[in-house]
């Protein structure tokens, strides 16, 4: 799952080499773990400090760095974004990994893919299973289930870059296998712990659960799935609740989606303000930063569905 995440071998990335070597230092034993803390470390070395020395006093528009600025005082080290790096989500994916294991025995299983990248859109069947969304998945630049539009996403992203820019997109998570009843009831539902973790990755600025949106463009008996018999279980014929009814498992395929912004620092020329002078100012951000955030963003989804997943399974007494 780190590979996924990595820079280091996708031609459309940033060009930073992170080639995100896990270090396990506690908790863990021939395999197993020890039952105490499980300690994971990623090392960043592949820092470079000048880019963001040279633009200390005039944020990037889009980014972090006024805001955390004026919170933090002048002595925050913002080298690299900070705390508010894309790189924070090494250790997302790390703990999602192990998530996936404690989650093995309840048979749940959670793939993501690249929905929509700089506006083109990918379809990928209802009835596609984890397995060949993963296989379609990883066969492509842009982490999409869709080789179809796979090319023009490419293409979208290389556009984009070459003219100085960036493109924004979204990332689709489907879940199978969740029991029946998960999640908590108010403030811990499905949809609360999700979107809270959802938050959490830099550059996200929506969520969606089933329909989403479209939803409130729906009338009931349209948005309403119908209950049936599937031998002796209960199921719906179509899944516009995304798997999710009062913020508990139907049963169904979760489905949800994260909106991601195009990345904030490109090499364009954009207005800001020196915080030195009190006068405007034009920035062109250097550095290697990524045309697009999604197909990283891709496996990081995926990782909070899946440690999301196991603390509802913990909370509801589904796993031991
Ligand atoms: C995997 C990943 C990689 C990212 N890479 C970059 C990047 O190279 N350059 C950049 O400006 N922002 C990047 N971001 C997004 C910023 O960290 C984010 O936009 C910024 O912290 C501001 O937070 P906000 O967009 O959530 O408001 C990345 C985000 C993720 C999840």
């Amino acid at each position: 799952m780190l590979d996924r995440r990595s820079p280091s071998r996708r031609r459309l990335a940033s060009r930073r080499q992170e080639p995100d070597r896990l270090v396990v230092d506690g908790g863990w034993i021939n395999g197993r773990s020890t039952g105490g803390v499980l300690r994971l470390h990623v090392e960043n070395r592949d820092a470079r400090r000048s880019e963001y020395d040279r633009i200390q006093f005039t944020p990037r528009p889009g980014h972090a760095d006024y805001t955390a600025r004026v919170r933090y005082g002048p002595t925050a080290d913002l080298a690299g974004g900070g705390i508010f790096s894309g790189r924070m989500t090494v250790g997302l994916v790390a703990a999602g990994a192990v998530a996936a294991q404690l989650l093995e025995p309840l048979g749940v299983r959670v793939a993501a893919y690249a929905e929509e990248i700089g506006g083109v859109p990918a379809e990928v069947p209802e009835g596609l299973d984890w397995t060949e969304i993963g296989i379609r998945r990883d066969s492509n630049e842009v982490s999409t289930s869709d080789p179809k539009a796979a090319p023009a996403m490419e293409q979208a992203i290389a556009v984009a870059r070459r003219v100085g820019d960036s493109v924004g997109g979204v990332v689709a998570v489907r879940a199978w296998g969740v029991p029946v009843g998960l999640g908590e009831p108010f403030f811990d539902s499905i949809e609360s712990v999700l979107a809270h973790l959802a938050f959490a990755i830099p550059g996200v600025k929506g969520v969606e659960f089933g329909a989403g949106f479209a939803a409130a463009r729906l009338r009931g008996s349209e948005n309403n799935d119908p209950f049936r018999w599937e031998g002796d279980r209960v199921t719906t014929s179509r899944n516009r609740a995304g798997g999710v009814l009062g913020g508990l498992a139907t049963g169904m395929p979760l489905t949800w989606r994260i909106a991601i912004k195009p990345t904030p620092s490109i090499p364009r020329a954009q207005q800001t303000v020196d915080l030195r002078t009190h006068q405007a100012a034009t920035i062109r951000v250097g550095g290697r930063h990524d045309p697009c955030i999604v197909p990283r963003a891709v496996v990081v989804a995926e990782a909070v569905t899946l440690f999301g997943l196991a603390d509802l399974a913990f909370a509801g007494g589904f796993l031991p």
